[in-house]
């Protein structure tokens, strides 16, 4: 018995702590569904994971459950991407529920810079168009290919990825998160409008002073 005791354990451990890292995500929730009661005031931008009281089920309603946002594209950005995301904030019914979702509209030749979701993979769906998307992984290889209409691609959780319209009309995307609280960090704002240390900057990317600035002007913190 002991012989095999040790042959067997160690790939359950494996396979143990697999299973523990791979769901660890948004806490499992308690209840069927939880829609935060209005009375204990409104699920705000800075702090949607807070676990606000629940409504009283019985006063939940088919409504609760709809959300009607999203029949058409949002306000497009400078580079041609129209977002918005659907999480607690303007959705209460997926709260604790541990996912979210996005509707993206990129215009012909738009693009969604890189960025990174740390708490979610993501899996987008091209509802209409042709998209060039892909990731790169941590030993920055890419994996990027046009997504046609009806295809699915799957970002993994915390890594960049990034996506444009390369067709000749408006596409639509719609993005599923693995998290109500994905988060969204963009590299080119991460980088050069965080108020990063200019000389640390120029040295990272050899850069001068002067396309530094530049850079600054146009990833600061006014541009969204
Ligand atoms: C929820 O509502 C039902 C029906 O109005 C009521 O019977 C119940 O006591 C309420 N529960 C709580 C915790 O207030
Ligand atoms: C688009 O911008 C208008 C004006 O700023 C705003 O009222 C509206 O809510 C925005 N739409 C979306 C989907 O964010």
């Amino acid at each position: 018995m002991p012989p095999m005791m040790s042959t067997f354990f160690p790939p359950l451990i494996l396979i143990s702590l697999h299973c523990f890292t791979t769901s660890a995500s948004d806490p499992d929730p308690v209840q069927d569904f939880c829609i935060p009661d209005p009375k204990y005031g409104s699920i705000r931008a800075a702090d949607h994971l807070t676990i606000l009281p629940c409504k009283n089920s019985s006063d939940a309603t088919p409504d609760d459950f709809v959300f009607s946002g999203m029949k058409s594209a949002g306000n497009f950005s400078e580079t041609g991407l129209a977002a918005i995301p659907v999480n607690p904030i303007i959705f209460p019914g997926i709260n604790t529920l541990g996912m979210s979702f996005i509707r993206a509209d990129l215009k012909a030749a738009g693009i969604n810079p890189p960025h990174f979701h740390p708490r979610a993979t993501e899996i987008s769906y091209v509802v209409q168009g042709s998209v060039y998307s892909g990731f790169v992984d941590s030993s920055n290889r890419i994996f990027a290919r046009t997504i046609e209409e009806g295809e699915v691609m799957v970002f993994p959780r915390g890594l960049v990825h990034f996506q444009m319209n390369v067709g000749d009309k408006p596409a639509t995307i719609f993005g599923c998160f693995n998290s109500q609280n994905p988060g969204s960090q963009k590299i080119p704002a991460a980088i050069f409008g965080s108020g990063i240390d200019e000389m640390l900057l120029e040295k990272a990317f050899g850069l001068n002073p002067q396309q530094i600035g530049m850079m600054r002007r146009r990833f600061g913190p006014r541009v969204k």
